[in-house]
């Protein structure tokens, strides 16, 4: 074998210097996750006693009031400062309108009442759309032609936005993409007396297939066509600056961008384009896939879920959905 040697120039720059010893690398560390800016998504099942596993997303349940009761000071315990809240409606109560939405004694309403009495200090979000509840699956009413009708979809949203304030809600995070209903919204809970009631608006939510979990969950994946004529076309990124310009001057308090990693560029844009908090949502199908190599022993779940919600951060969103945060919380330093 030939080998070739030469002249080691002087090395001025060291970059490893900074990183010999653990304390030094704490020292210089850029970014850090926090358990208070980490919220996580829970499933609500009628009944008591009732916990069912998603079997797309290994370790995350549907369960009913008592027990997600215990799984949230659990989280609290953890220094979780936020959950969102996504009801699993049954069939027979699913209509064409979502009726069941704008039920007041609805499991939501009951939920959130119940869950601000007995933890007033967290942080209750809660998605406001109708795929929950149609039996078409879709986020707003249909006409006959399949089309998703936005203006008469903004009434419900805000009825729907005034329910769940009425029941002790701290924030209201529209999931939709019906044009117009920040604005909407902010004027329904304004006139209601909800004044101090946040908007997190899902500002910029792709027509994703990263959802399918989710829609397992909550048995809402939609019965015809797809979510194009609202949700948005991954190829774009100007048009996420458009929908957070938008969403901010009809009063958004938050912005959020959905799913985060397949769009961490659209979090560094966004972030540079305005100064409200910024969120993003490590949706479902990005916590099944790493549940999955993991259960083929390929991958360390929560080593990858780690990483990922740092590049989450670093990427500029301030606080991330996820349904990783039990499995990371435990790998952050104090
Ligand atoms: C409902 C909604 C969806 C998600 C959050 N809110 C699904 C969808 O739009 O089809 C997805 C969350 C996830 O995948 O974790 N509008």
């Amino acid at each position: 074998m030939k080998t070739v040697t030469t002249q080691i120039e002087p090395i001025i720059q060291r970059p490893r210097r900074n990183r010999k010893s653990a304390a030094l690398r704490a020292l210089v560390q850029e970014t850090r996750l926090h358990p208070s800016q980490l919220i996580a998504p829970l499933f609500l099942l009628e009944g008591e006693g009732k916990k069912e596993e998603i079997t797309s997303m290994p370790g995350i349940y549907r369960q009913s009031l008592d027990l997600l009761l215990k799984e949230v000071e659990e989280l609290y315990a953890m220094g979780v400062r936020g959950i969102d809240l996504f009801p699993v409606i049954p069939a027979e109560k699913k209509d064409a309108v979502g009726s069941e939405a704008l039920n007041e004694n609805n499991l939501l309403c009951r939920a959130l009442i119940a869950l601000k009495k007995e933890m007033p200090e967290m942080c209750v979000m809660v998605d406001v759309a109708l795929d929950p509840y149609t039996n078409h699956g879709h986020d707003g009413l249909v006409n006959t032609e399949g089309v998703i009708l936005n203006d008469p979809t903004l009434e419900v949203l805000g009825n729907m936005s005034v329910l769940a304030a009425e029941a002790g809600a701290d924030i209201i995070a529209p999931s939709d993409m019906m044009d117009g209903r920040v604005a909407y919204i902010r004027k329904c809970l304004d006139q209601s007396g909800f004044p101090d009631v946040g908007i997190l608006s899902y500002a910029v939510k792709y027509a994703s297939a990263f959802y399918g979990p989710f829609r397992d969950a909550l048995h809402s994946a939609p019965k015809f066509g797809d979510k194009k004529t609202y949700q948005m076309d991954p190829a774009n990124s100007r048009e996420a600056l458009r929908e957070c310009a938008l969403d901010e001057a009809e009063g958004a308090d938050m912005l959020l961008i959905k799913p985060a990693l397949a769009y961490l560029d659209i979090i560094t844009k966004i972030r540079a384009h305005t100064t409200l908090p910024i969120g993003a949502y490590h949706v479902s199908g990005e916590y099944a896939m790493v549940m999955a190599a993991a259960q083929k022993g390929w991958l360390d779940a929560d080593r990858i879920f780690y990483e990922c919600l740092t590049s989450i951060k670093r990427a500029g969103a301030d606080f991330i959905f996820t349904y990783a945060a039990k499995r990371v919380i435990p790998l952050i330093k104090a």
